[in-house]
C-alpha cells in the first residue's frame, strides 16, 4: 500500500530532490504538486515541477499553481545563490509546460475531497498556500487530511536566514503561525533535524553513475551547485543537507525519527520574525493535547542515507 501525498514545494534544489524522491519511493503515491514562490518566483517553481514530472513520465500528476508572495504583501526575496538562477542550479529547464495542464488553486480542495481521510499533506516550501486554504475555505477546509508533514522552523539551533529564523517560516511568518495553529496532526521537521540530513558528493557521484532513473543527468550538476553554496555558508561542511526529503522519508520510514510533542508558535514580527517557539523546559506548561505538534528532534542519519540511496537506485516510476 502506498501513502497518498499532496506535496507543496518550491523547487529549489532540495525541493527537486524531494520531488524526485517522492516519485521514486514505491510507498508514496503523489496525487498532486502545488508550487508557488519561495526559493524562486512562482512561475519558475511551476516550470521546474513540470520539468521533473515530464522527465519522470508522470504527466498524470496534477500541477497546481500556488501563491506569488507572502500574506503580508511584502516584497519577496529569492535565493539564486543557493538554488541557481532558475532554481535547478546551473540547469536551464526546457519548457515542458506545454505538455501539462496547470491547475488553479481550487484543485487542492478537489484533491482533498477525492482522497478524503486517505491523504497526507507534505509542505516543504513557504506556508502561504496552506494558510490561504484556511482563509478561502474556512478553518475546517482540511479536516479530512490525515496529517501534515512540514519542513520548517529551528529548535535550539540557529536559523538559516537570520540568527533565529529558518527560511520557510521566515518568508511568511504570518502563514506559518496560522498553519501551526489551525492544522491538526502536524509533524514538523526543523533545521535541528534536517541540517543533519547530509548527502555527500561521493554519494551523488555514485548515483550519477548508477541510478537507473531518468533523473540521473540532473543529480550531479544540481547537487554541486547547492553544495558549493553550503560550503560558503558553513565552512567545513562535508555535504549538503537534503532538508525537503526528510518529511517524505518520515512517512515511509517512521522508525528513523524521534519526536517531542509540544505546541509550536511562530513569531510574526520584529527582530525574531519567523522564529519557531516551543516550551522545552523540563516541566513545560500544560497544553490541551489537541494543540500539540510532533517536533522532529532526532534522526538516525545512517538510515536516512541508506534509504535515500536505495530509492534513487531502484528507479520505480509507475503510478502506485
Ligand atoms: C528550507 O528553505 C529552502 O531554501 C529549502 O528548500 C528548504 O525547504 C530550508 O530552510
Ligand atoms: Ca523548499
Amino acid at each position: 500500500m502506498a501513502y497518498n501525498v499532496l506535496l507543496f514545494a518550491d523547487p529549489g534544489i532540495d525541493d527537486s530532490f524531494a520531488i524526485m524522491y517522492a516519485l521514486l519511493n514505491p510507498k508514496i503515491n503523489v496525487v498532486g504538486i502545488v508550487s508557488g514562490y519561495g526559493n524562486t518566483p512562482k512561475e519558475q517553481s511551476v516550470r521546474n515541477t513540470a520539468y521533473l514530472i515530464d522527465l519522470g513520465g508522470r504527466e498524470d500528476i496534477p500541477i497546481i499553481a500556488g501563491t506569488a508572495g507572502p500574506l503580508s504583501g511584502e516584497p519577496v526575496q529569492f535565493y539564486p545563490e543557493i538554488h541557481g538562477p532558475e532554481g535547478l542550479g546551473p540547469i536551464k529547464p526546457p519548457d515542458t509546460l506545454q505538455n501539462v495542464e496547470v491547475h488553479d488553486f481550487n484543485k487542492i480542495l478537489e484533491i482533498v475531497e477525492q482522497y478524503k481521510n486517505n491523504l497526507i499533506i507534505v509542505n516543504v516550501g513557504r506556508l502561504t498556500e496552506i494558510a490561504l486554504m484556511f482563509i478561502l475555505y474556512g478553518n475546517n477546509a482540511l479536516k479530512d487530511v490525515i496529517a501534515f508533514y512540514i519542513m520548517g522552523g529551528a529548535f535550539l539551533v540557529p536559523g538559516n536566514i537570520t540568527a533565529e529564523a529558518e527560511a520557510n517560516f521566515y518568508s511568511d511568518p504570518i502563514a506559518a503561525r496560522s498553519v501551526m495553529e489551525k492544522a491538526h496532526n502536524v509533524y514538523l521537521y526543523p533545521l535541528n533535524v534536517t541540517n543533519k540530513a547530509i548527502i555527500t558528493p561521493e554519494m551523488i557521484g555514485f548515483l550519477s553513475e548508477n541510478s537507473p532513473t531518468p533523473f540521473r543527468p540532473l543529480l550531479q550538476p544540481a547537487f554541486d551547485y547547492y553544495f558549493k553554496a553550503y560550503q560558503k555558508n558553513v565552512p567545513g561542511i562535508k555535504g549538503a543537507p537534503m532538508h525537503d526529503v526528510v518529511p517524505l522519508m518520515a512517512i515511509t520510514n517512521p522508525e528513523i525519527f524521534r519526536y517531542v510533542p509540544r505546541r509550536v508558535k511562530v513569531e510574526e514580527f520584529g527582530d525574531a520574525k519567523g522564529k519557531s517557539i516551543a516550551d522545552f523546559r523540563p516541566k513545560p506548561e500544560a497544553q490541551p493535547p489537541k494543540t500539540l505538534d510532533y517536533i522532529g528532534m532526532e534522526a538516525d542519519i545512517q538510515k536516512f542515507v541508506e534509504n535515500f540511496m536505495e530509492v534513487f537506485l531502484q528507479g520505480e516510476l509507475e503510478k502506485k
